[in-house]
């Protein structure tokens, strides 16, 4: 059976023509009028919308839905034979039908008994070797090319190759860790330039991340990086010593100059976006160590067996996704906020928009036809609190409907305890709840400037304290909501199709704004701001630039 069928042989549905979803459309009307402030005085209701797993707390009871429409999406998923297509994801089926590939992340984090057939050869090598060599970073057995220990990692690689580790080795960032982290993704030369600033080119180490080997910020970064080295060393061996590169085309990190032993493989059976758990992971194995490294892996197996082993009505990321259809396809909400109550996952939001938006951003279902239906939404985001004193007006009082997630972390985390900083993570989880709290109550006042509507659905998830376990099992977590969205609306959640077209077209206008007199083709838009530009650059050699130029 391919990944575009269904069990009996026969295409798959679309969504709207799926039983339960004409009738989730009937209690749609119904439960526009109905409302959270009811809602949520039914306490066997609210106990129902909550789930636990591997030290986090899942909380969809300040969500839109009762009983009826919960039973009736898991009707829904049901309908879309959701137990299969999971098995099919860990099985290593080509779930990605448009590459006819496999997404096997999953295997990343699973033990080494337990490996699929397509990963078991590569993936627990390459892992012990990606260990050993954070190890021997961090213990000074590794070098730079003087025998110097490093100091400073400066990643470079962008999308799905950046915000993961950037997320996690800054959130878990410890006091005792001798290495900083710079991360450097965009191909402004102002990125480079401020890791570059400080550094000292014996202790530097360049970790280059592409998957591909070909994305023009990575490799134009890359480039910037070793002449930076180069003219400071005048050593090539500087380069040996000191570069290593993660990608799934290790022939063109040699042809680029990295030695064999520095390249670390990725495989096409893992997304970008999707391939923190392996050596893309470097800086989280550099900066927490091999334990740290395999408590991130173990905490995101450990939410892989929750999804695969807790049944529907507590299947906290099943749960997630199913609230999400009914919130965007049934209520018609068109933007989600990540709202993370910790100073540590300031950039979860980034990561998740990339996960969430280029999984899920698309109209086209596996068989090629239109979806029918909207997909994923806006996703944005930011932390709390300091968004209250910024958005959350427009979140109160604004006329946008909008659906949201809370992330708070239960215990402040501060080892060793600074009880001097307790009211503040207190103050932290106070204004968490509360903003959830008046979201879906509102307020009522006879001031209409005052007065807030409420009845905004949001989810609240609660982890323990935030460690290398517990983000791995909620990135995983995010991982499945994204995928069990995706089967629900037939879609291919694994390719990316719509930006490589965008990649295309900077091509040309690179061309472009570096000659003068260039065709430029039948738009006139782009023609004038080119040909701005170029007078801009160079203003004395340009010719036949009709703008007026100050
Ligand atoms: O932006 C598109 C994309 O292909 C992402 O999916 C990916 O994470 C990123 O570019 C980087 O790609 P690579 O790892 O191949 O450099």
């Amino acid at each position: 059976m391919t990944e575009d069928q269904s069990a009996s042989g026969e295409p798959r549905p679309a969504a709207a023509d799926l039983a339960a979803w004409g009738r989730l459309a009937g209690l749609a009307s119904q439960a526009h009028s109905a409302s959270l402030a009811s809602l949520l005085r039914d306490s066997a209701r609210c106990r129902a919308l909550r789930s636990a797993a591997a030290g986090i707390l899942f909380d969809f009871s300040r969500q839109p839905i009762d009983l009826v429409v919960l039973e009736a999406l898991l009707e829904l998923a049901e309908e879309r034979r959701w137990k299969a297509r999971r098995e099919a994801l860990f099985a290593g089926e080509p779930v990605n039908t448009s590459e006819n590939a496999p997404a096997l992340h999953t295997a990343l984090r699973a033990p080494d008994a337990d490996q699929p057939e397509a990963a078991a050869q590569t993936v627990p090598a390459t892992r012990q070797r990606l260990l050993a060599f954070a190890e021997s970073v961090r213990d000074g057995r590794r070098t730079g090319h003087t025998g110097r220990a490093f100091q400073r990692v400066v990643h470079i690689g962008i999308g799905g190759s950046q915000l993961g580790p950037e997320l996690v080795a800054e959130a878990l960032r410890s006091a005792d860790c001798p290495l900083t982290f710079h991360f450097v993704a965009n191909i402004d030369g102002h990125a480079i330039a401020d890791a570059l600033a400080d550094a000292d080119p014996e202790t530097t180490l360049f970790i280059v991340v592409s998957k591909s080997f070909t994305t023009l910020e990575t490799l134009t970064n890359a480039a910037t990086a070793r002449n930076w080295l180069l003219e400071r060393t005048n050593q090539p061996e500087a380069v040996a010593a000191q570069f290593v590169a993660v990608t799934a085309r290790t022939e063109a990190a040699t042809a680029w100059g990295l030695r064999p032993e520095n390249i670390f493989p990725l495989w096409n059976w893992v997304g970008g976006r999707f391939s923190l758990w392996s050596a893309v992971g470097a800086p989280v194995a550099l900066g927490l160590g091999k334990a740290g490294f395999e408590a991130l892996l173990d905490g995101a197996h450990a939410m892989d067996q929750h999804f695969r082993q807790a049944p529907p009505e507590a299947n906290a990321p099943l749960l997630a996704a199913l609230i999400d259809i009914w919130n965007i396809n049934f209520l018609g909400i068109a933007n989600h906020a990540v709202l993370p109550y910790d100073h540590r996952l300031r950039r979860l939001p980034a990561y998740l928009q990339q996960l969430k938006t280029e999984s899920n951003g698309k109209s086209t279902r596996h068989d090629g036809s239109d979806t029918g239906v909207h997909t994923i939404p806006v996703v944005w985001g930011g932390e709390g609190t300091t968004g209250q004193h910024a958005f959350h007006q427009m979140l109160h009082q604004g006329t946008r409907a909008f659906s949201a997630d809370f992330i708070l972390t239960g215990l402040d985390g501060h080892q060793p305890p600074r009880p001097e900083l307790a009211d503040h993570h207190r103050w932290l989880l106070a204004n968490g709840l509360g903003q959830g709290q008046a979201m879906a109550l509102g307020w009522a006042h006879e001031d209409p400037h005052r007065a807030a509507p409420g009845n905004h659905g949001t989810n609240t998830f609660v982890l323990d304290h935030l460690d290398a376990s517990s983000l791995g099992a909620l990135l995983a977590f995010y991982e499945h909501r994204v995928f069990c969205q995706g089967l629900i609306w037939d879609i291919n959640s694994f390719d990316q199709w719509g930006v490589e077209f965008g990649k295309r077209l900077a091509e040309t206008l690179f061309e472009q704004l570096g000659r003068a007199g260039a065709a430029l083709g039948p738009d006139a838009a782009t023609h004038a701001l080119v040909a701005h530009l170029r007078a801009l650059n160079a203003p004395a050699k340009e010719e036949g630039n009709d703008l007026p130029h100050q």
